[in-house]
């Protein structure tokens, strides 16, 4: 078998995805490649000794293509116009240098620039995503102030109402604010989902206030409720606000999912030996289809007409930050559980 660098050099310009030329100072072809041959429409075997001007203007290549440069002693790199295969390519030309230093001939590479263009292109489409993303937090965050303002004046005139159908309306205005909030307030945590600022709290407090938001209503449903808390419980050290928006987000699904006679059971364990504490909101719901199961978490996916799709990811993505994980199980009789865990972080500082 013949080694020679020579061969070596051959087989390797041609297994190279890209088109290359060399040609001596007088513009004669000492090599082309495969790969430019065939896009230029040329046998590689017959270019040997053609002059490279001629060849790219017999191929109809226009005068002002970067290709030509390189005849003049420019190098050059960028994106060229397409040649005859109809791509946008990406050119390179260099000046070959002999043993004197003096030019020798040049050296012209080229390679299709679709895939660097699609590079580009999502790049800009990002960025403008991003731009995008924040004029409407922005926006959404203005939205929200004289929202607070209807939903508190509604709330006053639910009191004063008596007639039965007013007190519908009512209710209907309020219940579509506070979905324009729940979805304006996961928006604006997705948006700038922020270190979470953790500061030891109470949780058996915090979640029973939480529940007493949601126990008239889910008792007006026929709906029975549970709330348990190991007792040994320490504070746990979390972000408020932030774990909040957790709780009612996987509560909502919960009371959504729940029907008359059902149950929603939410309780709180303390794993003293991982210093844990692990949060679940058990309920009788239809539970959770193998096929939606791994895409419960996923920005976007809802299986309900009316929902958005982020309150699970937004609730995973404050987990997180917290160094805790969130899972969705069905249960073995009916139902699913929702099961956070997160770490208390109650040792080695006073509380
Ligand atoms: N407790 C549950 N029981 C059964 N399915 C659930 C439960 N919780 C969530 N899911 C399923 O997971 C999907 C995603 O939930 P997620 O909270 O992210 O969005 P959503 O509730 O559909 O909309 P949003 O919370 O924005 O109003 C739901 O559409 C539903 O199919
Ligand atoms: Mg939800």
């Amino acid at each position: 078998m013949n080694n020679s660098p020579d061969l070596i050099l051959y087989q390797a310009f041609e297994a190279v995805p890209l088109g290359i030329a060399v040609f001596d100072l007088t513009g004669k072809v000492a090599f082309m490649n495969s790969n430019l041959a065939e896009v230029m429409g040329l046998d590689p075997h017959q270019v040997c000794g053609e002059d490279i001007k001629r060849l790219l203007q017999g191929k109809g290549i226009p005068s002002g293509h970067p290709l030509y440069r390189i005849l003049a002693g420019e190098e050059y790199k960028g994106t060229a116009a397409p040649l005859t295969d109809g791509y946008p390519s990406y050119v390179s030309t260099h000046i070959i240098k002999g043993d004197d230093g003096g030019n020798a001939g040049g050296l012209l590479l080229l390679w299709d620039a679709r895939g660097r263009q699609e590079l580009e292109q999502a790049v800009l489409k990002a960025e403008r995503l991003a731009i995008m993303g924040q004029l409407a937090a922005i926006a959404l965050h203005e939205v929200r102030n004289p929202l607070s303002a209807l939903q508190g004046y509604l709330q006053l005139l639910e009191k004063e109402l008596e007639e039965v159908r007013q007190l519908e309306y009512v209710e209907i205005m309020l219940g579509a604010l506070d979905r324009v909030n729940t979805l304006i307030t996961n928006y604006l945590r997705l948006a700038k989902p922020g270190t979470p600022e953790r500061r030891p709290c109470d949780m058996d407090e915090l979640v029973s206030d939480l529940i007493s938001l949601y126990e008239v209503e889910l008792k007006n449903r026929g709906i029975s409720f549970l709330f348990s808390c190991d007792s040994d419980l320490p504070k746990v050290s979390l972000d408020r606000d932030q774990f909040y928006q957790v709780m009612v987000n996987v509560l909502k699904n919960a009371a959504e999912v729940t029907s008359q006679n059902g149950e929603i059971h939410v309780g709180i364990k303390y794993l003293k030996e991982k210093d844990m504490a692990v949060f679940f909101v058990r309920d009788t719901g239809a539970g959770v289809s193998e096929d939606v199961l791994p895409r419960i978490f996923d920005p976007f996916f809802t299986t309900r007409d009316k929902g958005t799709g982020l309150g699970l990811y937004v609730c995973r993505e404050i987990v997180k930050n917290h160094g805790g994980g969130i899972s969705v199980a069905n249960n073995p009789d009916q139902g699913c559980t929702v099961t956070i865990t997160i770490p208390c972080e109650s040792r080695g500082r006073s509380l």
